[in-house]
């Protein structure tokens, strides 16, 4: 028996989704591009402490984050393999201000690539799982593109996708056809198919969220987060798990695998700013992969996908996951709005504390 008959190689699999895309094999290009980015970068994270990439790179970036040299090695990685082929018109990314424009040397293409290098990153030297983001738009003129191309709503995505260096790299994507997860063979280099049309169910009890900015968030979500604490002897009957890698491609890949809701709400800690997580290169890219697996991907006000970008580095508040518990997190917020809901008090600071002894 042949050992690796039956394989579906990323290339194999893109050829056939992609036969009837009518760009003359131009996405499928620029996926594979971007998986030998990937590929690159899995094997610069993956030398760990002995790569010598560990520490800061002495810069920060537009969210007066440091830039971690892992950080910028990522984002060149994905700049030198994405940028030479006439597949894109121009790139975005986390480290960069403004958008990036392709060399006078190379051609343009059709498409516009937004990224998240590494997500992550404050874990990296932690040795916890980081991840790269990525999401392809379409360019509507022969111009370079300036910002307001790139501010399209994530309706208009035509790929997306994110990889996960975990103890195997995996590649999770979807060009709108469902989403597939393909595992990097590290000895033959490709990218095989290991999880065609994932599906997230859509009812679960696990939820991820920083519940130490609990006293910062708005009353719908501490409701919510509440009542997945109470569990059994709480309204929702039945206990709830809790997970929080702190790495949202990490947590997001779980919810893929096994189910579940991740958030990361607006919250008041930093004011002024809406959430956490940014609209174009985290949030959109990884809505698209969780919609075609089934899942379900809002703002907790309104779905992700068709939000109208106002800026390439934008904020927003995000829940993603099993449909039924982002639905019920939509009506906890759209009661909270109306004022429908009950009052909401915090179990940890109200008088009638969960930590004191009712008389
Ligand atoms: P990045 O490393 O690209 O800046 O993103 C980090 C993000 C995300 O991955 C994660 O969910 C979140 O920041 C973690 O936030 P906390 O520090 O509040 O846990
Ligand atoms: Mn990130
Ligand atoms: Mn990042």
């Amino acid at each position: 028996m042949r050992m690796y008959s039956g394989r579906t190689t990323l290339s194999k699999f893109l050829i056939e989704q992609l036969n009837d895309a009518g760009d003359g094999g131009q996405l499928a290009g620029l996926l594979v591009d971007m998986a030998a980015a990937v590929k690159t970068i899995a094997a610069m994270t993956g030398k760990g402490a002995l790569g010598g990439h560990y520490g800061g790179a002495g810069a920060a970036n537009i969210h007066g984050e440091e830039q971690k040299k892992l950080d910028m090695l990522a984002d060149e990685a994905i700049m030198d393999h994405c940028e030479w082929g006439g597949l894109v018109a121009g790139m975005a990314s986390e480290e960069h201000e403004e958008p990036l424009q392709i060399p006078p040397d190379f051609q343009r293409g059709p498409y516009l690539l937004v990224f998240d290098p590494l997500d992550g990153s404050s874990n990296v030297e932690m040795n916890v799982s980081v991840g790269t983001i990525f999401s392809v738009l379409r360019h509507g003129s022969e111009a370079a593109p300036i910002e307001r191309d790139f501010l399209q709503p994530g309706v208009r995505q035509i790929a997306a996708g994110y990889a996960i260096y975990g103890p195997a790299t995996m590649l999770v994507l979807t060009v709108g056809k469902g989403t597939h997860g393909f595992t990097l063979d590290r000895e033959i280099g490709n990218f095989v198919l290991t999880h065609p049309e994932i599906r997230i169910a859509p009812d679960s009890s696990e939820f991820g969220i920083n519940t130490s900015n609990e006293r910062f968030w708005e009353p719908p979500v501490q409701r919510y987060v509440s009542e997945c604490q109470a569990g059994a002897t709480g309204i929702r009957g039945r206990d709830f798990n809790m997970r929080w890698i702190a790495s949202m491609v990490a947590d997001v890949h779980r919810i893929l695998m096994r189910g579940g809701v991740f958030m990361y709400p607006r919250d008041t800690k930093f004011p002024g700013k809406p959430g956490r997580l940014r609209l174009m290169y985290e949030a959109n890219p990884i809505a698209f992969v969780v919609e075609q697996a089934g899942g379900a991907a809002s703002t907790g006000r309104g779905r992700m996908l068709e939000v109208q970008p106002e800026a390439l580095h934008q904020r927003v508040p995000v829940a993603f996951g099993s449909r039924h518990e982002i639905e019920r997190i939509e009506r906890y917020h759209a009661e909270y709005d109306g004022g429908t809901d009950k009052p909401y008090h915090s179990p940890l600071f109200k008088e009638r504390s969960l930590y004191r002894t009712e008389s």
